[in-house]
């Protein structure tokens, strides 16, 4: 068992992968502490009481209550309440009957069992009775009968804590929760870095690393999303630690709504970290007898750098996190219209376009945005969710059955939780969407959100894609979502519930793309919102893959597509080959150098085929057999980062290894052409020491330990924006 209490000491000790997170239950008054999360160590005595501390004086919560409030404010509390003495950053906000906001938690009893319990509407990690164990530890506020559920799993072979909480009302009044985080993790020493992946629209994910220093650092979203500006995701390094060594751990919440994460360097050289739901616009109403539960945070340890930590969130989320039955296979070669129409297209040039395509080797065409209703702009139509047949002649039916002719599977784009005031949805139903009675709500890209916390409206924009979806052979959703939520007000909630909307909306918008899953189990569902601003674990629960970035520029993309992989596998990240100059920075890159670049990805055409250059369509049915020549160990491998572009100016280089170690394929982007520079030395990781590699391309054997230590010359790139392959198979 990866979890185990035990009673002499009594702390309960999570044991998973090469980690150790041990929680202590101190004295009668049963506080619940965080004793240690890091390399595992074993079971001998564990000297808790001194590790939290709490035998300092005047730190020690003695009965008279006289230093009770020093006590409390330096605790390591597994999940601090507000309002009674810990004044850093606390996980429980309360507002109950009497309208004081103070609670306190004690440990009551606990239950350790195998597996996994899914979690209440919510996505979460899963594994079976092999995989993990769960913890619930039940506390509780004598007060105000509040009892909180702790739930902790351990991954039996992955460093890997997962944690949530369930807060539910067991008194007879009701209390209104205002803050309710998912986790707090205190660790020793305040020499750290925080790690965050920050950006905008067509710029995500931009790696950040700063000091932690003392005071807060908050991450955070209130746009109902998590936007393009920042990623649910922190994590904290030892200030030494690299790509390869030193301790790590990551953070990353398994929701698509309002995130909060705060690091906090306090008074006596610690950290605290915490994590959940932002509480701005956040506020939840318990009845007695009613319950809320927290989204999931998922922990990684690392001893071995930032990488340790990236290919631990990939091997999790390729494994217990993504369900698609599409997650271990190759995903279709498409090609979308997006770049290449806009929403200037109708059947015959779609039809001219996948003819072009599929001579080519291109497996699937994606209609986007401009199919339906009369939306020949963004300007309307959103909400009418019904084939333009004036653009489509003959219908969908009739343009699926073309392409499918054409041996390609046919996908198409939806975005569904949205409405333009200028749609029939909308004049039928202006009270559908988010907005607060008596105030003009703000439009973005002319267009409302939908007020989908309403089962009502859910449905109704449910029962339109379920029609079209039903209509043809449609394998591939491409699920959009263009602005964020303001004016948060809804129609359908009363007003004691309206700080609910929030977590009510993605609450829907999960059950939404549940039941498209279980309808349709055939369908590739990708996540898309103005490109990246919904790339987090929760979308992946539902969809194996998300479009990355708006932005398809090669160059762009090496450091949109390297933030992201930090945490996200690189099966899940929509990337593809578009036309030059690039729509999004006007830079002009080889093909061949784009096409390496969206091989990183799940790889795909975003461009008109029938008018590209012959030399650039020349190359396609090539980087098709490289798709597939090289797909299964990409989605599948060990993922290593070489050198980072956005550190150097000069280049980038990572590769991966399938996990026998008996293959890799190494990608190396020369951004910049340096003068009076010959070749460029890297050193390999990842590989097996003792196994000799050839190298495909050249023909030449070296051994593992040649290659990572001594490296290899990278020759033969001559200009800006090349790019190398090189594949190396155990001889
Ligand atoms: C968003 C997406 C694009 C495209 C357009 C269509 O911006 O990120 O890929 O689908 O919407 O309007």
């Amino acid at each position: 068992m990866g979890i185990r209490y035990l009673a002499d000491q009594r702390l309960f000790k999570l044991d998973a992968g090469d980690a150790s997170y041990i929680i202590g239950i101190v004295d009668e008054e049963q506080f619940l502490g965080h004793v240690y999360f890091g390399r595992r160590i074993s079971d001998s005595f564990i000297h808790s009481d001194s590790l939290m501390r709490i035998n300092e004086s005047p730190f020690v919560p003695s009965k008279n209550n006289r230093d009770r409030l020093s006590f409390y404010d330096t605790f390591p509390s597994e999940y601090p309440t507000h309002g009674i003495g810990d004044f850093r950053e606390t996980c429980l906000g309360i507002l109950d009957s009497g309208g004081h906001t103070a609670s306190k938690l004690e440990f009551v009893s606990y239950e350790i069992m195998k597996g996994k319990p899914p979690l209440d509407g919510l996505p979460a990690t899963f594994g079976n009775d092999e995989d993990c164990t769960t913890l619930k530890i039940v506390c509780l506020d004598r007060i105000l009968n509040l009892e909180v559920i702790l739930l902790y799993t351990a991954f039996e072979h992955l460093n890997v804590i997962t944690r949530s909480a369930v807060i539910r009302n067991s008194g007879n009044d009701p209390i209104s929760l205002t803050k309710a985080l998912s986790c707090c993790v205190d660790l020793d020493g305040n020499d750290y870095d925080i790690i965050s992946l920050h950006g905008s629209w067509a710029r995500e994910r931009h790696i950040q690393r700063i000091p932690m220093g003392l005071g807060k650092k908050v991450i955070s979203s209130n746009r109902g999303e998590p936007g393009h500006q920042y990623n649910p995701f922190v994590a904290v390094a030892e200030s030494d630690a690299t790509e390869d060594f030193g301790e790590v751990y990551g953070f990353n919440l398994v929701y698509s709504g309002n995130f909060y994460a705060c690091v906090e360097g306090t008074q006596f050289e610690a950290a605290r970290i915490v994590m959940g739901i932002n509480p701005t616009d956040f506020r939840w109403l318990l009845e007695p007898g009613q319950e809320f539960t927290a989204p999931e945070v998922v922990m990684v340890y690392s001893y071995q750098g930032i990488g340790g930590m990236t290919r631990t969130f990939h091997d999790l989320y390729r494994k217990h996190l993504i369900r698609s039955s599409y997650r271990d296979r190759k995903r279709p070669i498409l090609i979308n219209n997006w770049e290449a129409t806009y929403f200037n297209f109708d059947t015959e040039k779609l039809l001219a376009i996948a003819r072009e395509a599929s001579s080519l080797g291109i497996e699937m065409l994606v209609m986007d945005d401009g199919w339906f209703g009369r939306r020949n702009s963004d300007n309307c139509s959103l909400g009418d969710w019904v084939v333009n047949e004036e653009k489509l002649k003959g219908g969908l039916r009739h343009l699926v059955d073309e392409v499918n002719k054409l041996g390609m599977g046919f996908g198409i784009w939806f975005e569904p939780e949205m409405v333009s005031p200028d749609s029939d949805l909308y004049r039928a139903h202006p009270e559908w969407c988010i907005h607060i009675e008596g105030r003009t709500a703000g439009l973005a890209r002319n267009q409302y959100v939908l007020d989908l916390a309403n089962p009502e409206v859910a449905d109704a924009v449910y029962d339109m894609m379920k029609k079209i979806l039903s209509e043809a052979n449609i394998t591939y959703v491409k699920w959009d979502m263009n602005r964020p939520l303001t004016d948060l007000g809804s129609n359908w909630l009363p007003p004691e519930r309206q700080g609910e909307l929030s977590h009510r909306y993605i609450l829907a918008v999960y059950k939404m793309m549940d039941r498209l899953t279980t309808d349709f189990p055939h369908i590739l569902l990708e996540n898309c919102s103005g490109g990246g601003a919904r790339f987090d674990p929760g979308m992946l629960y539902y969809g194996p893959q998300i479009w990355c970035s708006d932005n398809t520029d090669a160059i762009d993309r090496l450091i949109i597509q390297r933030g992201t992989a930090m945490v996200y596998p690189l099966s899940t990240i929509g990337a593809h080959v578009s036309d030059c100059p690039n729509h999004t920075v006007n830079r002009t890159t080889p093909f061949e150098t784009r096409g390496y670049v969206a091989l990183a990805g799940t790889f795909g055409y975003e461009l008109d085929v029938t008018k590209i250059p012959e030399e650039d369509r020349k190359m396609i049915p090539e980087q098709v057999k490289m798709y597939h020549k090289y797909n299964d160990l990409i989605r599948e491998g060990d993922y290593y980062r070489i050198a980072d572009f956005s550190d150097n100016h000069l280049y980038d280089a990572w590769m991966v290894v399938s996990k026998d170690k008996k293959e890799a394929l190494v990608t190396y982007i020369q951004v910049y052409q340096r003068p009076n520079h010959r070749s460029r030395r890297i050193r390999l990781k990842g590989l097996d020491e003792n196994t000799v590699y050839r190298d495909s391309l050249t023909g030449e054997s070296c051994s593992g330990s040649a290659l990572m230590y001594a490296g290899i010359n990278i020759t033969g790139l001559y200009g800006d924006f090349r790019g190398k392959l090189i594949h190396l198979t155990a001889v």
